[in-house]
C-alpha cells in the first residue's frame, strides 16, 4: 500500500544529461541516463504529488502520470525550470547539467583537418537561479556528483547554491551513479548528514522523498 503523503506537493524534477551543440551534428554531453530523476518522478507521482519532469534527452519511457517538458541544452533546462517554478512546492535537481558550452557553436559541420580547439564558457547555475527566484517554502534539493566521498566539497556546494539539501553520490564507484540501476548517497542538509546506503534507484528515490517530507515538516508550504 503506497502512502499518498505527497498529495499537497507539486514537485519539479530535472533528469538526464544536457547537451551543448558544438556544430549542427555534434554535442558536448555526459553519461547521465536519466534513471535517477525518472525514479524520483515515478515515486513522487505514486505518492500523490503533481510531478513536472523537465528532462534532457534519455532513452527511458515517460513515467506515467507526470507532466513532461523536454529540453536539450542547459539554457533550455533553466528556462523551463524557471517557467514552471511558480507552480512548484519542491524542486529536485537530479539532472547532470553541462558546466560549459561553446562560446559560439559552429553554424556548419566542422571539418576533420588538423587539431581542433574548442572555446567554452560556463553555463548559468540553475540551482542558484531557482534559489533566488523561489517563493519561501519551496524546497530545493540539489545533487552533487563527486569523485570519492567528498562531503566537504558537497557541503560547500550546498551552502554556495543555497539549497535546502544536497544528495551526494560518488560517481567513481563501478556499478553505481551514472547509467546504472543502483546508487548510494549521503543526503546533507545544513545541519544533518544522512547515509542512504546502496539500493536500487527506485528505493533511493523513496528515501530521498522521505527526507523531503522531513524537511517539509520544518518549512511550511506557502
Ligand atoms: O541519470 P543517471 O544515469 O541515473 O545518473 C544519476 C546522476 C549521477 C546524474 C545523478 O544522481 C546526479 O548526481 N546528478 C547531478 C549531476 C551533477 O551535475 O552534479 P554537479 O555536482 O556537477 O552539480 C551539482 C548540482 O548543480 C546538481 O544538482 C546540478 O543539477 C546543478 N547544476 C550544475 C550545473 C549547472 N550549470 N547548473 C546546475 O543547476
Amino acid at each position: 500500500q503506497v502512502q499518498r503523503n505527497l498529495a499537497a506537493e507539486t514537485v519539479l524534477i530535472t533528469a538526464g544529461g544536457t547537451r551543448e551543440p558544438i556544430d549542427p551534428v555534434r554535442f558536448l554531453g555526459n553519461r547521465s541516463s536519466g534513471k535517477m530523476g525518472y525514479a524520483l518522478a515515478a515515486a513522487a507521482q505514486r505518492r500523490g504529488a503533481r510531478v513536472i519532469l523537465v528532462t534532457a534527452p534519455t532513452a527511458l519511457a515517460t513515467p506515467e502520470g507526470c507532466e513532461v517538458v523536454r529540453v536539450t541544452t542547459a539554457a533550455e533546462m533553466q528556462a523551463a525550470v524557471l517557467a514552471h517554478l511558480p507552480e512548484a512546492t519542491a524542486v529536485i535537481k537530479a539532472a547532470a547539467v553541462a558546466d560549459f558550452r561553446m562560446k559560439q557553436a559552429a553554424a556548419t559541420k566542422l571539418e576533420r583537418k588538423g587539431s581542433l580547439t574548442l572555446e567554452l564558457e560556463p553555463t548559468d547555475d540553475i540551482v542558484r537561479s531557482v534559489v533566488e527566484a523561489r517563493r519561501p517554502g519551496t524546497l530545493v534539493i540539489a545533487f552533487a556528483a563527486e569523485m570519492g566521498r567528498n562531503l566537504e566539497r558537497a557541503r560547500e556546494k550546498l551552502l554556495r547554491k543555497g539549497a535546502d539539501a544536497i544528495v551526494v553520490n560518488d560517481v567513481a564507484v563501478e556499478g553505481l551513479g551514472f547509467d546504472s540501476d543502483r546508487n548510494a548517497a549521503t543526503l546533507l542538509t545544513r545541519v544533518q548528514s544522512i547515509d542512504l546506503p546502496e539500493s536500487s534507484k527506485r528505493e533511493l528515490a523513496e528515501r530521498i522523498l522521505d527526507e523531503m517530507l522531513r524537511l517539509r515538516a520544518l518549512v511550511p508550504r506557502t
